[in-house]
This record gives structure tokens, sequence and C-alpha cells, in this order.
């Protein structure tokens, strides 16, 4: 594998912090420069990690520097316009999810880094999971048989993260749990049931428990705390899709992508209302049920980032692409539109 040096720019620094020291863990990696509003942020950050430089302006610093990749990591509502800056100056960029505020959005990244000729990778960070990598390779070796229908969710007790800050004020998110966790799930069951193209969707968002937590304490709250989909594929299969910040439910933190197919059936799943996932299969063997435990911890998936600079280095398309990006921006778009009609509607190709 060629290891060629790379210099990389990250803008915004919460979970962004985690992708530079992800970063500087792997070869050939500098991190020039950093970007963040928050300038005590910022200085902590550049002290902690010893970062050349650092700005509060992120369009400025993707002016005045040049380099290979860059990671954006703000709220959802920049992440279009610094995504276009970077690949107009020549960067590759990983950016987190969700994709945009909108599809709209989300092509015109696309078409910014096709123009650039550079990669462009989402952070759908939950496929980068060795339980997922396990699954997805029986999936691909056809144990499920065709797969038929399929249930996504993640629901939380009470976690609307930060009250009445950007995540739960629709201009800066672009909506509530939907976007925020209800992204990563349905990516996951459909790069499970290999991505297969949208048709329809009929959907409802609530959001009485967010609107009066936000009451209670004063607080800015105009998305939904949870949402509703059905979803028709073009294979005919339906995927339907739960994401809720505050659900009166048992579980703090529940995960689950159920998987129904013609042969067998599989769950990713995370354990102990945690951030660690198994993933388990339901088979017949010559007359048998036989249940399947899938880990593989012995040979971890690899962390997003580390694909991300695999992809750079040995010029191969990411797992996570801007062009499966812009169809999980279609269906979001497309529950947001439903929702808001009452009704069933089509999702073009
Ligand atoms: N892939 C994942 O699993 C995962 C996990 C967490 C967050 N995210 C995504 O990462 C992004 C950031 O989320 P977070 O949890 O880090 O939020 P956060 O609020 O914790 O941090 C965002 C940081 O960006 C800074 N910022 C705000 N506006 C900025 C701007 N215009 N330019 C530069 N910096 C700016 C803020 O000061 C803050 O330090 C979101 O899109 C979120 O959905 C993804």
């Amino acid at each position: 594998m060629t290891q060629s040096n790379l210099k990389f720019g990250i803008i915004g620094l919460g979970i962004g912090r985690n992708h530079l020291a992800s970063l500087q863990e792997i070869d050939g990696i500098q991190i020039a420069a950093i970007c963040d509003t928050n300038p005590d942020v910022l200085s902590r950050i550049q002290k902690q990690y010893d970062v050349p430089k650092s700005y509060t302006d992120g369009l400025k610093m993707l002016d005045k520097e040049r380099f290979d990749a860059v990671v954006i990591a703000t709220p959802n509502k920049f992440h279009a316009p610094f995504t276009i800056k970077a690949f107009e100056r020549g960067a590759h960029v990983f950016c987190e999810k969700p994709m945009a505020m909108n599809t709209t959005e989300a092509i015109q990244m696309q078409a910014a880094a096709d123009a650039a000729g550079k990669k462009l990778m989402l952070n759908m960070s939950f496929r980068y999971t060795p339980a997922a990598f396990a699954l997805k390779k029986q999936l691909e070796q056809g144990m499920l048989g065709d797969i038929y229908f399929a249930r996504t969710v993640w629901h939380r007790r009470r976690g609307i993260p930060k009250l009445g800050g950007w995540f739960s004020t629709k201009a800066l998110s672009g909506g509530g749990p939907l976007i925020d966790l209800g992204v990563h799930r349905i990516d996951l069951a459909l790069w499970f049931m290999g991505t297969p193209e949208p048709v329809s969707v009929s959907a409802s968002v609530f959001n009485p428990i967010g609107t009066q937590l936000a009451k209670e304490q004063n607080r800015t709250f105009d998305v939904e705390d949870l949402a509703v989909a059905f979803i028709r594929l073009e294979n005919g299969a339906i995927l339907t899709a739960e994401a809720s910040w505050a659900v009166n439910r048992a579980e703090r933190e529940f995960m689950e992508t159920r998987l129904y197919g013609t042969k067998a059936g599989a769950v990713h799943r995370n354990v102990d209302q945690g951030y660690d996932f198994i993933a388990e299969a339901f088979c017949e063997e010559n007359g048998y049920f036989v249940d399947k435990i899938y880990r593989n911890e012995f040979r971890p998936a690899p962390k997003s980032i580390a694909h991300f600079i695999d992809c750079i280095r040995n010029d191969r398309e990411p797992i996570s692409s801007g062009k499966e990006g812009i169809k999980l921006m279609k269906i979001l778009d497309g529950i947001y539109e439903s929702a808001r009609l009452g009704r069933e509607i089509s999702i073009t190709a």
C-alpha cells in the first residue's frame, strides 16, 4: 500500500476532535490546521494536539491553506458550504452525517466532488463496526436469500442532545432525531439490503415530549422528537424506520436493524443499551433452526477515517459515498414531506 503524506484540515471540534485524535495515530498524516467558531475550544485543542495553525472562520481557512483532505464536523447547516469550498480548493472531503440539510444541497456537494475529481465520504460510522462488516459479508454471500422486509430503529428514552442548542433548532440541524439518529439506522438497513432505490414513503412525526421539556426549560425546540416511516423500495421490499430522542420505553438507548429474508433473518443491534454491537442470524439448516452470533472481535473493522485515507491513497470509492448520501437525503426529505402532507409521497430517482 502507498503511504503518501497527506495534509489535513478539520472544521468543527466536537466529534471532530475524535477524528483529530484518530488521524494523529495514522502514519503520514499531518494536521495542518483546525477551525472552530468557539475560540476557547479552538485554543485548548490546538495546544492539546500541537496543531500548527487555527482559525475561527472555516471559509477563510480553506481560502488560505492548501489541504489534501478536509474533515467537516460542524452543525449540519454548514456541511454543504464547507464541503463545496473544500472541493473548489482541490481537497478530498470526509463529511459528518447527515450529508446535508436536504437533497438539493447533497446534489450540489456531489457535483462539486465530481467537478474537482476528488473523493467525498460520509461518516456513516455504524457501518464501520465489526458486527456490521461481518453481517454484510454474510449477506453478500446470500445467507438471507431475498430480503423483503426490514425494520430499523433508534430510540432513546430521554436523549435530546443539548436541548435548545443547534440539534433542536431546525434552521441549523434540518430536523430532529430522524436526521440525527435515523439517518444512521436507515443507512445501515439500506446497505444491508444492497442499496435498493426508494420508491415512496408514508410517514408521521411527533414532538410532544421535546416540546414539553423545552417549555419547562425555556429553550428552543422546533423539530420532531419521534419520526415513524414506511418506505417502499424498487424491488418490492419494505423498510420501516423509527427514530426518537424521547419516547416512553424501558431502554435508555435502543438500536436495532432487523432483516427478514427468504432463507434466513438477521439483526444488527446494540448491546446493554450502549455503543457496542452484535449481529445475529436466524437460519435453518437440515431441518433445524440454527442461530449465529457475529462479533468478529479478533479482526476489527477499519475506523471510518482510516477507510477514507485508504480510499485516497489507493484511489478507491469510499464504502459510504456521496452518491449513497443523496439517496438517503431523498428518503429523509420524503419522510418530512410525507409527514407535512399527511399522505404517502413518491420519491423520484
Ligand atoms: N458519525 C457519528 O456517529 C456522529 C457522532 C456525533 C456527531 N456527528 C455529526 O457531527 C457533526 C457535529 O456534531 P457534534 O456532536 O460534534 O456537535 P457539537 O455541537 O458537539 O460540536 C460542533 C462544534 O462545531 C463548532 N462550530 C459550530 N459552527 C461552526 C462553524 N460554522 N464553523 C466551525 N465550527 C463550528 C462548535 O463550536 C462546536 O465546537 C454533526 O453533523 C453531527 O450530526 C456524527
